[in-house]
């Protein structure tokens, strides 16, 4: 990746840092100059990711939060800006589900759960981010959605399918309240991404079957959506807002 120190100076949090794409992005972003929050709700991998930024040269601190809880989410992000002295992006990655389940079968706890750890936590972050980032009259927030959102070629569960979506909507909209305080919300949609969850909640035929349908041929490296996210992030994507990008090996085309 480019190794430009284009985010020197600035302080990113990054929500479900503790591993996959949040892990990616949280280290990329730190190589390329960020002071870094790994967040999430996982100690013991948030603080192995500040360890291994550290042990990269970068700059990062773990950030233990539960972001199912309103008070816990508020509490953490306004912790880290006071810790950092600013708070120029925020990435969204924590969510995902733990199993497939069908429309009828989908256990009516289940759907809270995902729903509300994908998309609530989404109106959260932005609740207790965006007055900080209008202040300093700049932020960049960057959320992950999924191809689930966006088209029906692959069996997912209801509630996932509907928070990613959700997480679109709210993209839209938040871009359009908080653009004339100097903030882009834009979001990501990767398709299959080689990450331990994917691996477990998808059968070996699944992903051949995935392989052969996606036009790249293969599933995307967590790096490969890291970089997605961290352009979005940056300073060069000052003019781009509201806007979904499927980083999605060309699976769908939308
Ligand atoms: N992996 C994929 O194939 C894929 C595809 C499309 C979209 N996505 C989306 O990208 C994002 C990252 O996916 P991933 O596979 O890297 O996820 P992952 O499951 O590997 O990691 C998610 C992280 O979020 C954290 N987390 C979960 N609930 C939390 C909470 N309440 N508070 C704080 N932290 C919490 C977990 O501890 C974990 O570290 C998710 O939103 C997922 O839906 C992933």
């Amino acid at each position: 990746m480019n190794s430009a120190k284009n985010f020197a100076g600035q302080f990113a949090l990054v929500t479900g840092a503790a591993t996959g794409i949040g892990e990616a992005s949280a280290r990329e972003l730190a190589r390329r100059g960020a002071r870094v929050g790994v967040m999430d709700i996982n100690a013991e991998g948030a603080a192995r990711v500040a360890s291994a930024i550290a042990a990269e040269g970068g700059d990062a601190m773990p950030c233990v939060v539960d972001l199912m809880s309103w008070e816990a989410t508020q509490h953490a992000v306004a912790a880290a800006h006071v810790s950092a002295g600013r708070l120029d992006v925020v990435v969204h990655s924590a969510g995902g589900f733990p199993q497939y389940v069908n429309l009828i079968d989908c256990p009516v706890d289940a759907w809270d759960a995902v729903v509300n750890s994908n998309l609530r936590s989404m109106f959260y972050l932005l609740k207790a981010a965006a007055p900080l980032m209008m202040a300093a009259k700049y932020g960049r927030f960057v959320t992950l959605s999924s191809m689930a959102a966006r088209s029906g070629v692959n069996p997912n569960p209801p509630h996932y399918t509907a928070a990613k979506g959700g997480i679109l909507a709210l993209t839209r909209q938040a871009a359009l309240d908080l653009g004339k305080h100097g903030i882009t919300v834009n979001a990501v949609a990767p398709a299959n991404v080689l990450t331990p969850r994917t691996l477990n909640i998808r059968s070996p035929e699944r992903i051949v079957h995935i392989e052969k349908t996606t036009p790249l041929g293969r599933l995307a490296k967590p790096e490969e959506i890291a970089a997605a996210v961290v352009f979005l992030a940056s300073p060069e994507a000052s003019y781009i807002t509201g806007v979904t990008l499927d980083a999605n090996g060309g699976a769908t085309m939308v």
